[in-house]
């Protein structure tokens, strides 16, 4: 059982002054003890990680990439039913395109964009079959434009707590112009980054963005514990 199996939803209301991150109690008896050390991840990746942390840590702003848990956690609320057209925002180390993948992901209709060029490059090694974008998502109604790229899924895996209240708008603004009015947005935000105020602000921020906005409970097998968001227009 994953964390996400045997948790509570919270929908909010969009423009709704909603509370601030919840813990569902479920989610406290969600999982088994499985240690953090588990983390059969290659030495070459552990290092790029280790590096891209040290020289941009406000971009990476996390000491470890995300757990097969957690990645596996916002994966399973996407909906890859129609074979969509895949966008993922922050694949740092491919974290998350792992776990695309172990869920059928088509190759051919994925791009990721990257925003550290070194990341980039250590992707295109590790997924040779799947496009990536040197860019930041800041830019990214251009860079879809110039890739030629309808995304209708958005897999975000920005750093939403210390990017600033403007950009965090812009991004979330793009991604739902890009994903449409059928589309959707599953990303993930740290509990610990709850207590600082920019995270709180999330619960208010995303439902101006979308119509429909869910949480689903706290993934704790992670470093730090993560909330998944599922949200559509
Ligand atoms: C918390 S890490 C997540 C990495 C990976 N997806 C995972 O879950 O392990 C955040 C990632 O977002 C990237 N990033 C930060 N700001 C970005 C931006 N404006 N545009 C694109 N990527 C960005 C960072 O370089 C990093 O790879």
């Amino acid at each position: 059982m994953t964390s996400s199996d045997d948790v509570s939803l919270t929908r909010l209301e969009p423009g709704c002054d909603a509370p601030s991150v919840e813990v569902p109690c479920a989610a406290f008896r969600a999982e088994p003890f499985v240690p953090l050390t588990s983390d059969r991840r290659p030495l070459s990746e552990k290092l790029l990680w280790l590096r891209a942390l040290v020289t941009a840590p406000r971009t990476i702003a996390s000491i470890a990439p995300s757990s097969q848990a957690l990645a596996d956690a916002v994966v399973s609320r996407l909906d890859l039913g129609d074979s969509p057209h895949v966008l993922e925002l922050g694949p740092g180390t491919g974290a998350l395109t792992r776990a695309l993948l172990r869920r059928g992901l088509n190759p051919g209709r994925y791009v990721g964009i990257e925003v550290r060029a070194e990341l980039v490059e250590g992707l295109r090694t590790a997924f040779p079959d799947l496009s990536f974008v040197h860019g930041s998502a800041l830019g990214l109604s251009e860079l879809l434009r110039a890739a030629d790229v309808e995304p209708t899924r958005v897999v975000a895996s920005l750093p939403w707590s210390i990017l600033s209240r403007v950009d965090r708008k812009a991004c979330l603004e793009a991604a739902a112009q890009a994903i449409g009015p059928a589309g959707q947005l599953v990303t993930y935000s740290y509990v610990s980054g709850g207590i600082f105020l920019p995270a709180r602000r999330l619960d208010r921020e995303f439902p101006r963005v979308f119509d429909d906005v869910e949480t689903h409970g706290v993934v704790w097998r992670n470093l730090p514990p993560a909330m998944v968001w599922s949200c559509r227009r």
